[in-house]
């Protein structure tokens, strides 16, 4: 009764990872319980996820081939793109939030288009928009940029209402920092960069004041939720955005913040559950509406009981 946090499935979006296939359920080495699924195993994810109580699903791409132009991204039988299809017909009623990046799409491994070994900005933005908008001819209700190239929220608001889609809603990546917590995703998503890092687009952790800027900077471009990204190690981000905009706001408890508690609980270390239940609540508490969580499904079956 005097609990001053709720935490609830509703609460909760689920990132699954697509790949080509059929039949296709390949677990990743370092998140034990994630998976590389063909489209029909995805919508199979989606749909026990919907079951538990989970609204959501993000979802990213492991495509067939990767270019220099990340033609996989906004192929319109790409792998994400086949996956938004099939979870629709598995679950109508979820919301589909596709991952708008081409990291995973190109053969650099970049978030974006790069040429004399620099990645060019505002060369991206039309790639990005472009991929944006074959998602919602897909079926996306939501696109969520994440490759932290200034104006892309811009840019895709603009292509998307250019196409049609006036409806479909942008989840800004708007605070996201380059970050140790990314590496198990790498693995899942095959997409670590070839040369570099992602320092020059991704922010600086030692940074909060930034972090404003760039929130700012989304919600004037249009964006319709912001996302701080990792979780646990930037809550005092978490509790500065949600203080200071009134967008709803979602945060990302990545990868590797999973594998740790994973890693841990194998050993005997922790007690999964408790602590799982614990750090979502934590990211509740500091002013998070949304969480997206590879314990989505996990969470919810617990909670609901
Ligand atoms: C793509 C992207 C990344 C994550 C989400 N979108 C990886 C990265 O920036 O390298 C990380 C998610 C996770 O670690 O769970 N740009």
């Amino acid at each position: 009764m005097v609990r001053e946090v709720r935490l609830s499935p509703e609460n909760l979006v689920l990132p699954l990872f697509a790949c080509p296939g059929e039949g296709v359920r390949r677990e990743v080495a370092s998140m034990p319980g994630v998976f590389n699924l063909s489209a029909d195993e995805v919508a199979r994810e989606a749909a026990a996820a919907f079951d538990a109580g989970v609204p959501a699903v993000i979802l990213f791409g492991l495509p067939e081939s990767k270019d220099e132009t990340a033609a996989g991204a906004y192929a319109s039988k790409g792998v994400v793109q086949e996956a938004i299809r099939a979870v629709r017909r598995a679950a109508p009623e979820m919301v589909i939030i596709a991952d708008t990046c081409l990291c995973e799409y190109t053969s650099h491994g970049h978030c974006g288009v790069v040429r004399g070994g620099e990645v060019l900005n505002d060369e991206s933005l039309e790639l990005i928009a472009r991929t944006a908008v074959s998602q919602a001819e897909a079926g996306a209700d939501i696109v969520a940029p994440s490759a932290m190239m200034d104006g892309q929220v811009g840019a895709i608001r603009e292509a998307l209402d250019d196409a049609g889609f006036e409806h479909v809603a942008v989840m800004a990546y708007a605070v996201k920092y380059a970050s140790g917590f990314y590496g198990p995703f790498r693995e899942a998503a095959d997409s670590a960069p070839s040369f570099g890092d992602r320092r020059a687009y991704q922010m600086d952790a030692a940074n909060a004041r930034e972090a404003m800027r760039e929130a700012e900077l989304d919600v004037m471009e249009g964006a319709d939720f912001l996302m701080v990204k990792p979780a646990t190690a930037y809550l005092d981000i978490v509790r500065a955005v949600r203080e200071r905009f009134d967008l709803p706001l979602a945060a990302y408890h990545v990868s590797g913040e999973y594998a740790m508690i994973k890693a841990a609980a194998e050993r005997g270390w922790i007690d999964e559950q408790r602590v799982m239940l614990e750090t979502l609540t934590g990211i509740r508490r500091a002013g998070a509406d949304i969480i997206l969580t590879y314990y989505a499904t996990e969470a919810a079956k617990l909670l609901r009981r």
